[in-house]
């Protein structure tokens, strides 16, 4: 997997803030989507676009525009539901699929519980959004899954990655030839006995929800 940690003051103040426990949900809510966007930036740099010529008041211009099939944006509820306006605002014409998954707090694996994705997804260009990797064993599911319907890549967006989650998806999908990609504005230092990442944020979900 292809890892990028976006390095830039503006994302490495608002992780700050987010991940201060005296931060209330609203704020929360507000900078996880405006983090999201920074994000969503780099990770849509490969996206795929096709040429075209408009016509300026001046003269013709050379330019771009997104390819079809359009990107395919799957939030992993719950919590990714709040990186999702964030990730449509610079990607209105991305289709948006769900995918329901939820860590068993005692063995640690990803359980489905809901899914509502488009069948086929031969060719189509993917954007996972979920704020935390911490075992990876959820974005390795999601990821299998995706693969498994045709996704072409996947890029994943997350808030904050730890270092055995990356490692997990390393393994996972060593060898498998399929370009997987993950945005992340920090990797922190470690996953505690309780599968949270350290220092971390806390449960994004429970801050973004309650
Ligand atoms: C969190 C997070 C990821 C997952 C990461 O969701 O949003 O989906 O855990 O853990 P992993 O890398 O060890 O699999 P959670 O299961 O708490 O569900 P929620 O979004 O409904 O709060």
């Amino acid at each position: 997997m292809e890892t990028l940690v976006v390095d830039h003051p503006l994302v490495a103040h608002k992780l700050t803030v987010l991940r201060n426990a005296e931060t209330d949900s609203p704020t929360f809510r507000r900078l996880a989507d405006e983090l999201v966007t920074l994000l969503a930036y780099e990770a849509t740099r490969h996206v795929r676009v096709t040429d075209v010529t408009v016509e300026t008041p001046v003269a013709p211009a050379s330019g771009v525009r997104l390819a079809q099939p359009y990107p395919l944006v799957v939030p992993i509820l719950r919590a990714g539901l709040g990186m999702l306006d964030g990730m449509t605002r610079l990607l209105p014409t991305a289709e948006v699929g769900f995918l329901g998954m939820i860590r068993n707090e005692s063995t640690l694996k990803a359980e489905t519980y809901a899914t509502r994705l488009p069948d086929d997804l031969s060719g189509r260009q993917v954007y996972v959004v979920d704020p935390m990797l911490a075992t990876g064993g959820t974005l390795a599911a999601a990821v299998e899954f995706l693969f498994e319907r045709g996704a072409y890549d996947v890029t994943a967006l997350c808030l904050l990655a730890a270092p055995e989650g990356i490692a997990h998806m390393d393994q996972v999908f060593a060898g498998s030839g399929r370009p997987i990609r993950l945005v992340t504005a920090a990797v922190d230092e470690r996953l505690n006995e309780n599968g949270y990442i350290v220092p971390g944020l806390g449960d994004a979900g429970d801050r973004l929800y309650g």
